[in-house]
């Protein structure tokens, strides 16, 4: 099984992903985290690249459609893949086609997390992870059990990203409403679209995901 999950920054792309890698052991190829890896570990593309990741722009596309060819040539035929994050722009989905024909693969759903713009900006500033194992967290929707340590690894460290403050959020809203949600109807063209209410909690977003994978 091959998803994308496509939905404006703060959707839940990243939560529902970390879900169904815990649930399914499905993998989970995020552009944004490949992008952030590069940055802070300082090569050359990530020094290429850290502008315009912490202006909100969006990387070209050449740049995470080879990250996105390189990982996913990594894995075993077997498994199964979550794009969090990619494509984003109508050439990425175009290039990612053909990428997943030569690696055999073919596209299952492209499930869209419908939300209120309004309320991501909350979202995204009150977000963190843990800086060991990178486990999600927010402020007031996803406390960790035991304050100030991880649920999943109880690392005492936590970090927040660069491009998480309010003009940035705004900056990569707009890229988003511009770039990347006219590719949606390619999608729905195909009849692999499936819409599911991003605003609800977020175990309830779960459930809905998994009752489209399950063909429910
Ligand atoms: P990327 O890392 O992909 O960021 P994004 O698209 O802006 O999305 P986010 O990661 O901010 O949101 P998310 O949907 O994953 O939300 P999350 O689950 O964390 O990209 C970053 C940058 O990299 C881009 O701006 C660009 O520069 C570059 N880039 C990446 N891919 C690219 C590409 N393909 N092409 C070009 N450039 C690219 O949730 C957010 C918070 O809300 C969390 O704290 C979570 O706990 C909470 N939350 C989640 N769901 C719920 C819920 N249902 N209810 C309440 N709280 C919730
Ligand atoms: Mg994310
Ligand atoms: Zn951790």
């Amino acid at each position: 099984m091959n998803i994308i999950l496509l939905g404006p920054p703060g959707a839940g792309k990243g939560t529902q992903a970390e879900r169904l890698v815990a649930d399914r052991g499905m993998v989970q190829l995020s552009t944004g985290d490949m992008l952030r890896a590069e940055k802070n570990a300082g090569t050359d593309l990530g020094n290429r690249i850290k502008a315009v990741m912490d202006a909100g722009e969006l990387v070209s596309d050449e740049i995470v459609s080879s990250l996105i060819d390189e990982n996913l040539a990594r894995l075993d035929a077997g498994q199964g893949v979550i794009f969090d994050g990619y494509p984003r722009t109508a050439a990425q989905a175009g290039t990612l086609d053909g990428i997943l024909a030569r690696h055999d693969r073919k596209l299952d759903y492209v499930i869209e997390l419908e939300v209120d713009e309004d309320a991501l900006v909350e979202r995204i500033v009150g977000r963190y992870t843990c800086a060991k194992c990178g486990a999600g967290y927010h402020d007031k929707f996803k406390q960790p059990k035991v304050a100030g340590t991880c649920d999943v690894c109880g690392s005492h460290d936590f970090k927040r990203r660069a491009d998480d403050n309010e003009e940035t959020v705004r900056t990569r809203m707009a890229e988003y409403r511009a770039k990347t949600e006219p590719i949606i109807p390619i999608y729905d063209a195909r009849g692999i679209l499936r819409r599911v209410d991003g605003m609800a909690d977020i175990e309830d977003v779960s459930v809905a995901i998994a009752a489209i994978l399950d063909g429910k």
